[in-house]
């Protein structure tokens, strides 16, 4: 319940308790996990490749027998995987059948801020849009999603999120499992009326059906060698503790690409937004072995170990190393909470809620920057999330300790629990404008605990 929202009663925004009180549940393990498609260009010339995504109400059978009514891109609950390369243009022009605005904001990309996503900047229903996007990053599990103003905790929960990874050639040789061996979960929370609508506007914290790639409590059929696994926390409010029965989980990466070198984990914590990259060997079970990857004692998937393949693929002992940031110029602090005294509460950046005519801050162009983070609602025990725009940041310290494993890595989204701060470094290199940062527990941003930089010359 410390995960809801201050203020907002369960179901708030016209949704009857009653039908809550007749909530479908799921039966684990009865559907099959499907793997997102990689969609096809429309066009590929020799630097660019081109994509076209309609986003449109969907009617999707997510629970057994029962359909539920949708937003997507394309027509599915993970939108269709983009499979981008580093240092090849993509170009995604999207056509908005929704009967709301909508736009898409690439999380983790590094892009212009033309090409961002930014709250105001809308593709009303029935216009299109393009996006742009350089993709001069290296490899990392990315993904898109909505980012309306103060309407993108729903739209991402009704279904507006995907899959964008960029692949990069300089890895090849490290010889992770690739192919269908590399397979990116979603991993969410939703509530569902007895007529299999998604409810949206209630407490977070009674979402009770847990998706994987958009299929409840899921199956995966694996053969006896490594995969590689890539978990988004796609939910809009929640953290998942993750592990799978004490079973190793080798950690190669995180939100902004592969780690230093591989971690052996036996629990991950991965609050929204949040990715992970993990290489799991199922080559030490007897074919016929389930493991079950659980939050806490609720299972989320089930591996079912199949068949024997062979596997040519390995972890090496040292994957990428982070870059090393230049001394930083400038400290600043942040502090993310509540005005509950509101009604419906406030979300706040430093005592203020977000307003997309305000730039909050400039930011030069080219500096490098130390930011303590805070949770400010210590005495009310809300967890926040903070997440920056446009740059990959390196944690430093939490309340003045060493970071956990959770922290390791290129970050762009950190869990930053009641009470606590967070010092993160970032460089900023090249583009110029406004970026939001925000806590991405979509339902506080959403309330205006959003601000936004100026990056100047
Ligand atoms: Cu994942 Cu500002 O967003
Ligand atoms: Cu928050």
């Amino acid at each position: 319940a410390f995960s809801a929202v201050p203020g907002l009663r369960p179901h708030e925004h016209g949704v009857q308790p009653a039908r809550v009180g007749a909530a479908l549940t799921n039966t684990p393990f009865s559907v099959r996990m499907p793997v997102p498609p990689v969609l096809q260009p429309v066009v590929s010339t020799n630097d660019v490749d081109i994509y076209r995504i309609d986003i449109r109400h969907t009617n999707l059978e997510i629970l057994p027998g029962v359909s539920t009514p949708t937003f997507t891109y394309g027509n599915q609950l993970v939108g269709p995987t983009i499979r981008a390369k580093t240092g090849r243009r993509v170009l995604i022009r999207y056509n908005n059948l929704l009967n709301r605005p909508t736009n898409v904001h690439l999380h983790g990309g590094h892009v212009e801020a033309d090409n961002d996503g930014h709250p105001m900047e809308l593709i009303q229903p029935g216009q299109t849009r393009w996006y742009n996007y350089p993709n001069r990053q290296q490899g990392a599990t990315l993904w898109y999603h909505d980012h309306s103003h103060h309407t993108e905790a729903e739209n991402v929960y009704r279904g507006l999120h995907g899959f964008y990874l960029i692949d990069d050639d300089s890895e090849r040789g490290l010889r992770l499992p690739r192919g269908d061996y590399d397979v990116p979960i979603m991993i969410r929370d939703a509530l569902f009326d007895a007529d299999g609508a998604m409810l949206f506007g209630g407490n977070p914290a009674e979402r009770n059906v847990i998706l994987a790639n958009g299929k409840p409590q899921p199956y995966f059929p694996v053969a006896a060698r490594k995969y590689r696994f890539r978990l988004l926390n796609g939910a809009t409010e929640r953290t998942f503790n993750l592990s799978l029965g004490g079973e190793e989980m080798t950690q190669i990466a995180s939100d902004g690409g592969l780690l230093p070198a591989p971690v052996p984990r036996t629990g991950i914590r991965l609050s929204s937004a949040e990715r992970v990259e993990i290489v799991v060997d199922f080559s030490r079970y007897p074919v016929g072995t389930q493991l079950v990857l659980s939050d806490g004692a609720t299972p989320v998937l089930r591996f079912d170990v199949v068949r024997q393949a062979a596997d040519s693929s390995q972890v090496p002992d040292l994957l990428r190393a982070l870059p090393v940031l230049p001394a930083a110029t400038v400290n600043r602090n942040v502090t993310l909470s509540f005005d509950i005294a509101a009604f419906p509460p406030v979300g706040l950046v430093d005592g203020k809620t977000y307003d997309p005519n305000r730039a909050d801050l400039q930011v030069k162009r080219g500096s490098t920057e130390i930011w303590t983070i805070t949770n400010g609602d210590g005495q009310f025990g809300f967890p926040h999330n903070f997440h920056m725009h446009l740059v990959q940041f390196q944690v430093l310290d939490r309340d003045g300790q060493p970071p956990s494993l959770d922290d390791a890595g290129r970050k762009d989204t950190v869990l930053i629990p009641a009470g606590t701060s967070v010092r993160v470094k970032a460089h900023f290199t090249d583009y110029l404008g406004r970026y939001v940062y925000h806590c991405h527990f979509l339902e506080h941003s959403s309330l205006g605990m959003m601000a936004q930089m100026e990056i100047v010359p």
